[in-house]
């Protein structure tokens, strides 16, 4: 094993280049999005399609201030071209901030014909978390802390924005704090997204659309390495008093999952999974 020996004798500053640079090129996401015949299958999308979709995805993020990268927009994509073609239900997004991720869930909405709801304050986080004082993040040894008003995206801006990146049409903006906003939430739902920082806001997503999304449903978090966020998911007091279920947990609890290089901000949690849909294996009974 030559090149093995190679790699080992390396000072770690070059072998950390050169594991990055691998990693880009086996999990390309913007590769596996436009080339993988999979994705995009249900709705018809040819490779030609999602490559004009990617290039709207980076140029909608090169204009529009974002809290994630490039690799979530794809797979946020990805996931929503997975949905059921035959039942489409509503698409909910909580954390908005200028509409980036937003942009990117409106253009998956039309094209399969679903409708997108976004809640936000529009005025940014509201009060900190006082028992949480340092925010921690062990993963990737951070720390630091929120302030109201942190993230906020103007309602105007965020409508602008989709108009000009995304597609308005779709989408439905609904202001106002999570704890009031959400109590109204009707329709169901078949893909929920949560960008909210907060446990309490984390809580509040859970408490009010829980209920709404249908069985077999994910809801990703962008939430992943922040451990007191990611604990929700796993309080089955807390799930057991609320909504009267076990804690579903949540996979990528701490470094997200593997979709960037070293870790991710993403992370996800499904209602009811089908397991009669999983495949068999050889190493359990
Ligand atoms: C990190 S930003 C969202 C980033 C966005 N998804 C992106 O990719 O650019 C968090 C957002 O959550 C909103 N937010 C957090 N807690 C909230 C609450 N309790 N009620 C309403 N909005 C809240 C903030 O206003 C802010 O827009």
């Amino acid at each position: 094993m030559p090149l093995k020996k190679i790699y080992s004798s390396l000072p770690n500053s070059i072998k950390k280049k050169i594991d990055k640079l691998s990693f880009n090129f086996s999990h390309n996401i913007e590769e596996d999005f436009i080339f993988n015949s999979k994705v995009g299958k249900n709705y018809n999308l040819s490779t030609n399609d999602k490559k004009k979709i990617a290039q709207l995805l980076k140029h909608s993020i090169s204009n529009i201030a974002s809290a994630t990268d490039i690799n979530i927009h794809f797979l946020l994509l990805k996931t929503v071209f997975a949905l059921n073609p035959k039942r489409p239900s509503t698409i909910v997004e909580c954390g908005v901030f200028k509409g980036a991720t937003s942009v990117v869930l409106s253009i998956g909405a039309k094209i399969t014909g679903r409708k997108l709801i976004l809640y936000d304050s529009f005025e940014g986080l509201p009060d900190g978390e006082k028992n949480i004082s340092h925010r921690y993040y062990p993963h990737l040894r951070v720390t630091g802390s929120y302030k109201k008003g942190m993230y906020k995206g103007a309602f105007e801006e965020v409508k602008s924005n989709l108009l000009a990146y995304g597609d308005l049409d779709v989408c439905e903006l609904r202001k106002g704090f999570f704890n009031k906003s959400l109590k109204k939430h009707k329709e169901k739902i078949d893909f929920l997204f949560l960008d909210v920082d907060l446990v309490s806001s984390t809580k509040d997503c859970i408490l009010y659309l829980w209920d709404h999304l249908i069985n077999g449903s994910y809801c990703y978090t962008d939430d992943a390495c922040d451990i007191d966020v990611v604990k929700v998911w796993f309080d089955n007091k807390w799930w057991k008093k609320n909504l009267k279920c076990n804690a579903p947990g949540y996979i990528g609890s701490g470094c997200g999952i593997p979709i960037s290089f070293a870790h991710s901000s993403v992370g996800y949690s499904i209602k009811e999974a089908n397991l009669k849909k999983y495949n068999r294996i050889s190493w359990l009974a």
